[in-house]
C-alpha cells in the first residue's frame, strides 16, 4: 500500500473584502443595515473553506464537544481543547474575526478567571471571545473589554446551563422576555461588542435587537436580528438529525458517505489504484 501526503484544503473564489474583519467592522454593520454572518469552526481543513464563502466571523464553538469530541454535551469541552481548536481556526484563515468560546467552568467563578481563560484563547489566536449568561456575567464582561479583549454575550438558550434549564427549549417567552432585555441591556453596557441570541421567540429578538445599539445575531431566533449563526455541520448536512431551525444548505455527509463508498469499492475490486495513481518504476 502505498502513502498518500494530505492536499491542501479546497480553494474557492469569494466576494468579501480582503482585509480583516475586525470588532468595528461588527458594529459598523448594524448601523450600515448589513446582515452579519458567522459559522462555526474547529480546525484547519474547514476553516478556509468557510472562510472563502465570505462569511464575516468563525466561531469555535465548545459546540465542538458534540460536533468533534464525541461527547454528548458542551459541558466536558476543556480550556485545552478550546486553545487547540482556535489555534487551528485562526492559522488557517486570514479575513475572518475569530471567536473563541470560553468553555464551562474556566469563568463563571470570578472576574479575574474570566481573564485568564479569555487570554489564553486570544493568545492561540482568537480576535474575541464569546460567553454565556447575564447579569452575572457583567463584570466578567467588563474586565475582559478593559483589558482588551472584546466579549460577544450569549443569551436565550445557554447551552453549558442544559441542566439547570432542563435541556434545549425556547428562552424569553412570556415575562421572561422582560429578563432578557434587561440582560441583554447590561451585557451592552458593559462592554460586549454582540450578543448570540440562541432559541428565543423572534419577536422577544426583533425587540431586544431594536433596542441595542451592538448587533445581535441569532440561531433559532428568526429573521429581526442583525447577523446568523449556524453550527456549520447542521448548515452543511453533514448529519442525519438537525434541530428544527436549522436550513440544510447541503447534503456533504451523503457526499462524503457516498464517496467512501465508492473508494472502499474501487480498492476491492481492483480498480484503484489505477495506472494514473502510480509508478511502475
Ligand atoms: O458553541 C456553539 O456552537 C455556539 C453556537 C450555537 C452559537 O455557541
Amino acid at each position: 500500500m502505498s502513502s498518500t501526503t494530505a492536499g491542501s484544503p479546497v480553494a474557492a473564489q469569494s466576494s468579501a473584502p480582503a482585509h480583516r474583519v475586525r470588532v468595528q467592522d461588527v458594529a459598523r454593520a448594524k448601523s450600515e443595515g448589513r446582515p452579519l454572518t458567522m459559522l462555526t469552526a474547529y480546525d484547519a481543513l474547514t476553516a478556509p473553506i468557510l472562510e472563502s464563502a465570505g462569511v464575516d466571523m468563525l466561531l469555535v464553538g465548545d459546540s465542538l464537544g458534540n460536533v468533534v469530541l464525541g461527547h454528548g454535551s458542551t459541558l466536558p469541552v476543556t480550556l485545552e481543547d478550546m486553545v487547540r481548536a482556535t489555534g487551528a481556526v485562526a492559522r488557517s484563515t486570514s479575513r475572518v474575526l475569530v471567536v473563541a468560546d470560553l468553555p464551562f467552568s474556566t469563568y463563571e467563578a470570578s472576574p479575574q478567571q474570566a481573564f485568564a481563560s479569555a487570554a489564553r484563547l486570544i493568545q492561540a489566536g482568537a480576535h474575541a471571545v464569546k460567553l454565556e449568561g447575564g447579569s452575572p456575567r457583567v463584570a466578567a464582561v467588563r474586565l475582559l473589554t478593559e483589558g482588551g479583549i472584546p466579549v460577544i454575550g450569549h443569551l436565550g438558550y445557554t447551552p453549558q446551563s442544559e441542566n439547570a434549564l432542563g435541556g434545549p427549549r425556547m428562552q424569553g417567552r412570556g415575562d421572561q422576555g422582560h429578563r432578557l432585555l434587561a440582560d441583554a441591556r447590561s451585557l451592552q453596557d458593559a462592554g460586549a461588542i454582540a450578543l448570540v441570541l440562541e432559541m428565543v421567540p423572534a419577536d422577544i429578538a426583533g425587540t431586544i435587537t431594536h433596542a441595542l445599539t451592538i448587533p445581535t445575531i441569532g440561531i433559532g431566533a428568526g429573521p429581526d436580528t442583525d447577523g446568523q449563526v449556524l453550527v456549520w455541520s447542521d448548515m452543511a448536512g453533514m448529519t442525519e438529525w438537525t434541530p428544527s431551525f436549522v436550513r440544510r444548505f447541503g447534503e456533504l455527509g451523503e457526499a462524503l458517505r457516498a464517496a467512501a463508498t465508492d473508494y472502499v469499492a474501487s480498492v476491492v475490486d481492483g480498480s484503484f489504484p489505477d495506472p494514473h495513481h502510480f509508478r511502475q518504476h
